[in-house]
């Protein structure tokens, strides 16, 4: 019994130790372009993950993109509505798009 408590005491200390000094976590913004539907791409795309997992991407097709989106939806389980998913893949496609400039 004791040698089981003092077990459970050794566990718990991990629990107490503390950081010393500072921890720094970078904190890097992604831009999201202004153009129509920016609203809804900011609301839906941060909910699980940065931005840059989206401009990493660089310039893709709309097929691309729209397949993102459903990748999103169906196999993530992203809340997001017909509409919204519909105005995100015309964004998508209007600032990261094959024809959009580099930014
Ligand atoms: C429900 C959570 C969730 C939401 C909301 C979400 N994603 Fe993701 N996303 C993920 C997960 C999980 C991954 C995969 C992470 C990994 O593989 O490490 C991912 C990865 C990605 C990638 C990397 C490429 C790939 O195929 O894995 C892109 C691009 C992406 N998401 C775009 C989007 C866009 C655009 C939106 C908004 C429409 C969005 N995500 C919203 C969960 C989400």
């Amino acid at each position: 019994m004791k040698k089981l408590l003092i077990l459970l005491g050794l566990l718990a200390l991990p629990l107490f130790a503390q950081i010393e000094g500072d921890l720094a976590v970078p904190d890097i913004e992604y831009p999201a372009p202004k153009a129509k539907g920016v609203n809804t791409y900011q609301a839906n795309c941060m909910m699980c993950h940065s931005l840059g997992y989206i401009t990493n991407q660089g310039l893709q097709s709309k097929e691309f993109w729209q397949e993102k989106v459903d990748k999103m939806r169906n196999a993530f389980k992203a809340p997001i509505t017909d509409r919204d998913a519909k105005e995100i893949v015309a964004y998508l496609n209007s600032v990261y798009g094959l024809k959009a400039k580099k930014k």
